[in-house]
């Protein structure tokens, strides 16, 4: 199986990665907890063995969840990334950009963005009990805390490598002068952007900047929360509290634009005898400068199905003729 190396800190990443947001439910209308666990292991049994969480995914039901999927497995056997800096359990309410949000038990919380290096250390002793494990190969900051000076939480992160608690540094969301001041208190290993066929945004400053400092680049979304498998047709419904009820994305005009730039590229799909969504990820993982591109999947059937992107090869002339026809409904 390919490992593409994460910066220069030593950790080898599958090119697609399991994302675990959704199976935490929270965001995404529920989900079932044994389904959940069944999708994180089939993806590892079909060879896509590094898993991105998050604290805040589920508050931390996420983590638990994964925690019980590699249960019983070589630890070595998995790569896995979470992250820290959204607060919805501190009292004392530090941070910034308060954020009112339920927790999946219906309880109501504010989240807050909180990189204090305090915070970092305390956050990931909870994360390593959740996903029952002494070390995690990823921590990732996951929002930029403007409260609080990048180079401190950088600091406090390296502090935990030298522990021995993380293997690899990496942020998420964050802008070139924002990954310009952690890197002055530490290296920056990845950094986690929104990436897709239809969000270009990091092309022209992020990705080179990434390239020219050795900096891995995980990309999320590359599905567009399920748009890109064409699976999501005007008369889909979502469940009440799944976020894509409110997304601008998934208008109804939206979704016919899509659905026929994914028609335009069918004898593309045809001829590898993939669906759109393995071509979606293979086309994104295929994109220069992308270290991995990270993928949600809620059932078995998605996780088996998405792994198949692993398998084959777009050429250029594919791979170009593919981003055309999303040319027009860039966001
Ligand atoms: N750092 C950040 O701020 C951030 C933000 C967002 C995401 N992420 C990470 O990136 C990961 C992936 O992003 P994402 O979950 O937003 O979106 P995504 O990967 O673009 O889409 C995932 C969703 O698409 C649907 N899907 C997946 N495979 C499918 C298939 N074969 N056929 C039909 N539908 C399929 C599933 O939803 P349905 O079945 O319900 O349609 C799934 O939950 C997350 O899990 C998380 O780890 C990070």
């Amino acid at each position: 199986m390919e490992m593409r190396h994460l910066g220069s800190s030593g950790v080898k990443v599958t090119p697609m990665i399991f994302g675990a947001w959704a199976v935490g439910g929270w965001m995404w209308g529920g989900a079932d907890d044994q389904q959940s666990i069944d999708a994180i292991r089939a993806a590892i049994d079909a060879g896509v063995t590094t898993i991105d969480t998050a604290a805040i995914y589920g508050m931390g039901h996420s983590e638990t969840l994964v925690g019980k999927a590699i249960a019983g497995r070589p630890r070595e056997q998995v790569v896995i990334a979470t992250k820290c800096g959204m607060r919805w359990d501190d009292p004392k309410g530090e941070g910034v950009d308060p954020w009112n949000q339920k927790t999946p038990d219906g309880k109501d919380v504010v989240i807050r963005k909180n990189s204090k290096p305090a915070s970092i250390a305390w956050e990931l002793e909870q994360s390593l009990k959740r996903l029952n494990t002494d070390y995690v190969d990823l921590y990732q900051i996951h929002w930029p805390d403007t409260s609080t000076p990048f180079e401190d939480s950088m600091a406090a992160m390296e502090k935990l490598r030298q522990a021995g608690k993380i293997r690899a540094i990496g942020v998420s969301n964050y802008n070139v002068q924002q990954m310009q001041q952690a890197g002055k208190a530490g290296q920056l290993d990845s950094l986690q952007p929104p990436y897709s066929v239809l969000r270009r945004g990091i092309e022209k400053e992020i990705l080179p900047y990434c390239r020219d400092h050795n900096i891995g680049v995980i990309v999320y979304s590359p599905l567009e929360r399920g748009l890109l498998t064409g699976k999501v047709t005007p008369d889909r419904k979502f469940p009440p509290g799944d976020h894509r009820n409110e997304h601008k994305l998934f208008t109804m005009e939206s979704r016919r634009n899509i659905l026929a730039a994914l028609e335009s590229i069918r004898p593309i799909a045809e001829k590898h005898k993939a669906d759109f969504a393995q071509i979606m990820i293979n086309y994104t993982m295929h994109v220069p400068g992308i270290t991995a591109a990270l993928v949600g999947a809620r059932t078995v059937q998605q996780a088996q199905s998405n792994a198949y992107a692993m398998t084959f090869s777009l050429s250029a002339d594919e791979q170009q003729a593919i981003r055309r026809a999303f040319d027009p409904l860039v966001v």
